[in-house]
């Protein structure tokens, strides 16, 4: 008993007070239509006031709490904007620590924030969190766009402890969010088979997003995810909410609908294997947790997400485009120096900008004659290449078109002279055996000599190949076995390999700024905000049938703009030439078949096609997308691009099911327009010999085209309609 009086004095008089604020405090972060209100308690505890449709005057905020009559927070902390385990948190949290003395616990108070104007419609406010007890804080960042109605939210970890202090967890975010009911989109996949949608009710615990492959992070999952409020938003209706991780390696994103009915969103890497061991003064800098907020439906969301991504994010997201011939599923492995200069006199004669050569160009003692030897061993295969790279870079020039090169730095095989020189610079456990992801593995960029190697294999292309205009940068397997013989702590090895993979292409890009690189990933296995800013645009996935592409591309542009989307036109699939390239022309365009298989009219097409894609192409790229009807809801996908001045568009119209008498029996009703306008219609891409079934000489009034609509005339001998709308 005595014992037990004096442990509880001990516990007083060690109970730090924490000095309390005169009054609340709000700070407000206010974007076009939304605000993501902050409070500061008089106990200095920061949290999530309230995160949605802004009001006009910020002084109504404080009266929101008492609109609802939810059950008791016990803890104070239920709807904290950073949520610390250990000391009051029952639910859970966005940072778990082990201080230098062993002690679990950890409380963060405000201490004080600033807001930035850095110009543009984009401010910044940050703010600094303290633990009363332990020297260790967490700044919050909230980079806003006004317009866009995006935030970016990081935190920067830090401490001043007498020694290291163990991170168990440090997500980037925590939301905080109240509505009736919550309708999670998330998405799952495998190779060719990306993007692939499921829409469910949450239900109370914690739904969990998230991948633990290490590299090709996405195979299984994406981070991209939507969140409906009150009920599943539709194209332009209700509310919802757009998610995702600006990272490319393990993530974790855990959406928690709490005993009070409130949904707590936590984002962030995953901390699976990865306890973070921080010196003391060394900053610990979570990747940036991406949201948008629309009340306008999903069409409207991801129009502000996209708009964001060209204007901010993706690398020279407003400029343009290469379109190309690649020559992988003309080829594959079987090509040499003759066979590769008839396809560039192909790139010439389709009328595309570029000729990408992908695998198979590199590597001597084990030759890459498919995909079981050379990743590693970049130096042109002599067999096939006499010439190198050079002679075909020229031979590019002399047929005015550019050139462009695959390479998968990041991998190697086990059959490859890397491998014998440099065992060590491989991700495997020394006491294991070694387990294959398409005959390869992963290079340990957590050393910065291998670091040093991935930057060479790019630097030699370059400076080897003075015109080398484009890279396509693959990675087509996971982490296996996943151990760094250069890192003394295992635990870091997941943070380290992305900070090696980011430094990389950091250090790429401050010597070729402006260069096009391709991210790709077995497809899309590796498509994020993270990677974009390093890369132009992205491979959705080598499943490039036309008629799945219709479905996954219509996934991918709910979070990216259609300038990102790699689309090439392949023999996959059982669909003509003209389908086949129309649903390419929905992104980047380009080309993986061979030339001198195609009919003359079919190579007339494509030409044709090209050139009418130059001629709209910016409305793709730059223009406001609407999706008005949807594949998965009846026999017709059709996708509009208007440009912003609402004066001319290009409408993509598509068959998607093959019974018997289906087709566009309604109208497709279109969006975007200026009501009052009046607009033509004319039927563009058509295939030669074929004339347009629409009435070209109607105009119309955009009232009646988004009232009414209009009717593409899609059925079984049209089975791709491209149109083109001008105001007159
Ligand atoms: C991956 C890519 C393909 C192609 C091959 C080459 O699968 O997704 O486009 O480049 O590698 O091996």
């Amino acid at each position: 008993m005595r014992f037990a009086l004096k442990g509880l004095w001990t516990l007083v008089i060690c109970v730090v007070s924490i000095p309390v604020l005169a009054q609340e405090q709000i700070i407000p972060i206010t974007t076009a239509e939304n605000a993501m209100v902050l409070k500061v308690d008089q106990q200095k505890n920061l949290s999530i006031l309230y995160y949605g449709r802004k009001l006009g005057n910020n002084n109504e905020y404080a009266l929101i709490p008492q609109a609802y009559k939810q059950t008791s927070d016990y803890t104070e902390v239920a709807d904290a904007a950073y949520t610390a385990s250990g000391s009051r948190n029952l639910l859970e949290p966005a940072i778990t620590v082990t201080h230098a003395d062993g002690n679990n616990s950890l409380d963060l108070r405000y201490v004080q924030h600033e807001q930035k104007d850095l110009g543009s419609g984009v401010s910044q406010l940050s703010i600094l969190l303290k633990d009363p007890v332990y020297h260790f804080q967490v700044t919050l960042f909230y980079k806003s766009y006004f317009k866009q109605d995006v935030i970016e939210q990081w935190a920067v970890i830090r401490h001043a402890e007498k020694s290291n202090v163990t991170l168990h967890k440090y997500a980037s975010a925590n939301l905080h969010i109240k509505a009736k009911s919550f309708w999670l989109t998330q998405y799952h996949g495998d190779w060719a088979k990306e993007m692939q949608s499921e829409t469910s009710r949450l239900t109370h615990g914690i739904k969990t997003l998230d991948s633990k492959l290490g590299t090709r992070a996405n195979l299984f999952q994406p981070s991209v995810f939507m969140v409906s409020l009150d009920q599943p938003a539709t194209e332009d209706e209700g509310t919802v909410l757009y998610g995702a991780l600006e990272y490319s390696g393990n993530f974790k994103t855990d959406l928690e609908l709490d005993y009070q009915n409130n949904l707590r969103i936590i984002s962030g890497i995953n901390s699976y294997a990865s306890a973070y061991t921080l010196k003391p003064n060394e900053d610990f800098v979570t990747p940036g947790f991406l949201y948008t907020l629309s009340h306008e439906g999903k069409g409207s969301a991801s129009r502000k997400l996209q708009d964001w991504a060209r204007n901010f994010k993706v690398l020279d997201g407003k400029k343009d485009r290469l379109t190309l011939l690649n020559n992988w599923e003309a080829t594959y492995f079987d090509f040499d120096e003759s066979k590769l200069k008839e396809l560039i006199k192909d790139t010439r004669k389709l009328g595309v900008d570029l000729f990408l050569l992908d695998d198979g160009w590199f590597a001597n003692k084990y030759p890459r004659n498919g995909d079981v030897a050379g990743l590693g061993d970049w130096e042109p295969n002599k067999k096939k290449l006499p010439n190198g790279i050079g002679t075909l870079v020229k031979e590019a020039a002399n047929n005015q078109v550019k050139f462009g090169i695959w390479i998968e730095p990041e991998m190697i095989n086990p059959k490859s002279e890397l491998y014998e020189q440099h065992p060590d610079w491989v991700v495997k456990q020394p006491q294991r055996a070694e387990h294959y992801f398409r005959n390869q593995l992963v290079l340990d960029l957590s050393n910065p000599k291998v670091q040093d190697f991935v930057f060479k294999v790019v630097d030699d292309l370059f400076t080897q190949n003075g015109e080398l205009a484009y890279i396509k940068w693959d990675c087509n397997a996971v982490i296996y076995n996943a151990h760094s013989a250069y890192l003394k702590n295992q635990s870091h090895f997941y943070i380290e390999y992305m900070r090696g993979l980011y430094n990389v292409l950091k250090r790429i890009r401050s010597k070729y700024p402006t260069v096009p690189m391709m991210l790709c990933s077995g497809g899309g296995g590796r498509v994020d905000y993270g990677a974009l800013e390093y890369f132009t645009e992205f491979w959705p996935s080598d499943n490039t049938d036309p008629l799945e592409r219709i479905f996954m591309q219509w996934e991918y542009s709910y979070f990216y703009p259609a300038i990102t989307s790699a689309n090439h036109v392949t023999d996959w699939g059982k669909q003509p030439i003209k389908f086949r390239t129309d649903v390419a022309m929905m992104g980047k365009l380009g080309f993986d078949i061979v030339v001198k298989h195609l009919s003359e009219k079919d190579l007339q097409y494509c030409q044709n096609a090209i050139k009418q894609y130059n001629s709209f192409k910016d409305i793709v790229w730059f223009g406001k997308q609407y999706r008005l009807a949807n594949p998965t809801e009846g026999d017709i996908a059709s996708m509009a691009y208007i440009n912003e001045e609402k004066s001319k568009g290009v409408i993509f119209n598509y068959l998607v099911n093959n019974r018997y008498g289906t087709g566009s029996i309604y109208p497709v009703r279109l969006k975007g327009l200026e009501p009052t306008a009046r607009y033509k219609i004319t039927e563009i891409c058509l295939y030669p010999g074929t004339k347009t079934s629409i009435d070209e000489s109607q105009t119309y009034s955009g009232e009646f085209l988004m009232t009414i609509g209009f009717n593409p005339v899609v059925h079984a001998q049209r089975t791709s309609v491209v149109l083109n709308i001008e105001k007159i």
